[in-house]
């Protein structure tokens, strides 16, 4: 495989290989092996969209992995002389590298290059689109916690139609024998309208809390909105929310998550940003195993 561009490229039995390669790499005895693959590796980070979870993670990743790591700023590039995202990539192709991590706003950017990219090129987020690896990270954060995927539930709730974690997770999710509901406001769900996800039910909000054993909230994604929200921050916590009132009906053992950035008092108030049922910062964490899986998964060409 020399890509990654979406899950849905993967078979259930690769995505399970490269939780267990991340959980593996948690223990830092197994960097010494992994790293003859990667060792001196040329990488280059092109982030089109503004990004602190995934750019540097992914930055760590590498640099555990011993690669030499080149950082593109795109104000500081012939972009703003107005050249185009597809000549940047073509630039980049052309000093042989050996792997590119783009993020960019555009759904499916790939497809422009057809095939004409020779390196390797890991999805860091396209537009609405795709995020594989925050899935991966996800998907590794649930299995640490409850040793496998088989009989759960999980609630995705919020800003699902802008939402490119939300996108990959329902569809990998199902894959992997996950049963996924969602809520929030029906207007950021209109994917339920177009049948696009016909195994995911909608629950109304806040019933939905009690029957997940994983809650993951959605940031509403301002930025993608031609309108603003149409409720104001308070209201919103009130009715689509995790706050203190309605934390009470979370299962025992369930968990709460956030692919972040997390609109604090908006989604999830404060206090419960860091509480004992969240592993927002332990997805964070997850992100680095995940992101050197997946490079040395590319570079070895498996
Ligand atoms: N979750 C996520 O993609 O966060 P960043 O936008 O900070 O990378």
């Amino acid at each position: 495989m020399k890509n990654l561009f979406s899950l849905n490229e993967l078979t259930v039995e690769k995505i399970e290989y490269l939780l267990d390669l991340s959980e593996k790499l948690t223990d830092l005895s197994e960097f010494e092996n992994i790293k003859k693959i990667t060792n001196d590796k040329l990488v280059c980070n092109l982030f089109f969209e503004p990004s602190t979870r995934t750019h540097y993670s992914f930055e760590v990743a590498q640099n555990r992995l011993n690669m030499k790591i080149i950082s593109f700023d795109s104000v500081n590039s012939s972009m703003q002389k107005k050249e185009t995202f597809y000549d940047t990539i073509k630039t980049f192709d052309s000093f042989s590298l050996d792997l590119l991590i783009i993020r960019c706003s555009e759904n499916e950017f790939w497809k422009q290059f057809d095939c004409e990219i020779q390196t390797p090129i890991i999805n860091a987020g396209d537009g609405t689109s795709e995020h594989p690896t925050q899935s991966l990270l996800d998907l590794l954060t649930i299995k640490k916690e409850f040793s496998g995927f088989s009989g759960l539930t999980v609630g995705i709730i919020g800003d699902i139609v802008n939402s490119r974690v939300a996108h990959t997770n329902i569809e990998t999710m199902q894959r992997l024998g996950i049963k996924v509901l969602l809520s929030g406001p029906l207007e950021y769900i209109p994917v339920l309208n177009l049948n696009d996800f016909p195994n995911a039910e909608y629950i109304p909000f806040p019933e939905i809390l009690s029957k997940c054993d994983v809650v993951m909230m959605l940031r509403i994604q301002h930025e993608r909105h031609l309108h603003k929200c149409c409720l104001e921050k308070s209201e919103y916590n009130k009715n689509y929310g995790l706050n203190s009132k309605n934390f009470s009906l979370l299962k025992r053992n369930a968990i709460i998550m956030h692919p972040g950035p997390v609109n604090r008092g908006i989604e999830i108030t404060d206090e419960l940003v860091e509480c004992e049922k969240s592993r927002i910062f332990e997805q964070m964490k997850n992100g680095v195993f995940v992101r050197m899986a997946v490079i040395c998964y590319l570079l070895s060409k498996i």
